[in-house]
């Protein structure tokens, strides 16, 4: 197949040209982000290849399939960004990585609970200015603590797991009970009672039109004074605005966010030297109680290596008579 990879970055080049190494596909790897004035980049090409924030609304599926692109290869375990009932009409395979390693995720936001309740951002800077005061930096046990995990999926479950081996209380919602999280400890409940019990709050779900804005004013209403709000997720499932107001009220003790509702204009890009324009992303980072990586969660070793893996195997996969049969079932998106 001949691929264009788009929003590549050193990264994706290594471990995408690693996994590629016997199946010989005709990879051409593209700095630019896929958007209706990118997607003429891949004309001559039978696939793409793309990632969380390109763009891949109608105009540009339309785009492509006139550029003679049969197959959309995702990198990523979400496909929020797809426009699939344009895709089906457009006779457009898509595949995305279904779990290239959950732990890498629930491994990262464990860390931002972490590093939140120790204020172990804040104690860095400080050693680092020789200020060894220990005023501010006041955190909690987790021992014992309730921590909600809205989505018990393949991430859910894992990060349910590492909670349970610090002793906290599990609760967990999700319109699929998975066995998985029982044995791990959890107790599911309704949403609302997660959020009334919790201690932290952590989003695991998927972004969809019913899943988007979650997390807004009522039901940040709902949760405990104080709380530990994490989204690794995907960003809209938050109404960013609301949870500006819930940390200035207090209701929102501490913030963790891998991703951002906004962050196709600011992530995986260096932009030290530009004034952002986005106010809601740079009141967020005043915050000291909030603590934000720009999509970092799958960024492992082990994890780029599944992500390759699976993505050069659903391009060796598709079948030349444009046939997805041979595609894994929980990697064909459609
Ligand atoms: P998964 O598909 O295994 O699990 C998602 C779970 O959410 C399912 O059990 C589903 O039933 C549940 N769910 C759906 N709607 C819900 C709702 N309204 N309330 C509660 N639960 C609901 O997905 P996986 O692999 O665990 O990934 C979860 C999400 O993590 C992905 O959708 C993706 O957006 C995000 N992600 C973020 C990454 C990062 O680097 N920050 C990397 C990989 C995934």
């Amino acid at each position: 197949m001949r691929v264009a990879v788009f929003s590549t970055k050193p990264y994706d080049s290594r471990f995408l040209s690693e996994a590629n190494h016997e199946a010989g596909h005709e990879l051409t790897f593209l700095e630019p982000r896929l958007t209706p004035d990118t997607a003429s980049l891949a004309v001559g090409c039978d696939a793409v290849c793309a990632f969380v924030n390109d763009d891949l609304g109608a105009p540009v599926l339309e785009r492509l399939a006139t550029a003679g692109v049969r197959m959309v290869a995702l990198r990523s375990a979400g496909y929020n960004h797809v426009d699939l009932g344009a895709a089906r009409r457009l006779g457009l395979a898509v595949t995305r990585v279904p779990g290239y390693s959950p732990y890498a995720v629930a491994e990262h936001c464990a860390g931002l609970v972490l590093a939140l309740n120790r204020r172990i951002h804040r104690a860095y800077n400080r050693v680092r200015e020789h200020n060894f005061a220990l005023n501010g930096l006041l955190g909690f046990d987790l021992h014992g603590r309730t921590v909600g995990v809205v989505g018990t999926g393949k991430i859910g479950v894992c990060f349910i797991r590492i909670m349970a081996g610090f002793g906290c209380r599990v609760l967990a919602t999700d319109p699929y009970p998975a066995r998985e999280a029982i044995e791990a400890g959890a107790t599911y409940v309704p949403l609302e009672t997660l959020l009334a019990e919790s201690d932290v709050v952590t989003l695991h779900c998927p972004l969809t039109p019913e899943t988007h804005h979650l997390i807004d004013e009522s039901r940040i209403a709902m949760m405990r004074e104080g709380v530990m709000l994490i989204n690794t997720s995907r960003g809209a499932l938050v109404d960013t605005a609301a949870v500006i107001r819930g940390l200035m009220s207090g209701r929102i003790g501490h913030l963790g966010l891998d991703v951002y509702e906004e962050e196709a204009a600011l992530f995986f890009e260096d932009l030290s030297d530009q004034v952002l324009s986005d106010d809601l992303f740079t009141r967020l980072v005043s915050f000291p109680n909030v603590l934000i990586t720009g999509h970092q969660a799958f960024f492992t070793e082990d994890a780029l290596r599944n992500i390759a893996a699976s993505t050069i195997g659903s391009l060796t996969a598709y079948g030349r008579d444009g046939s997805t049969a041979g595609i894994a079932p929980d990697a064909l998106v459609h």
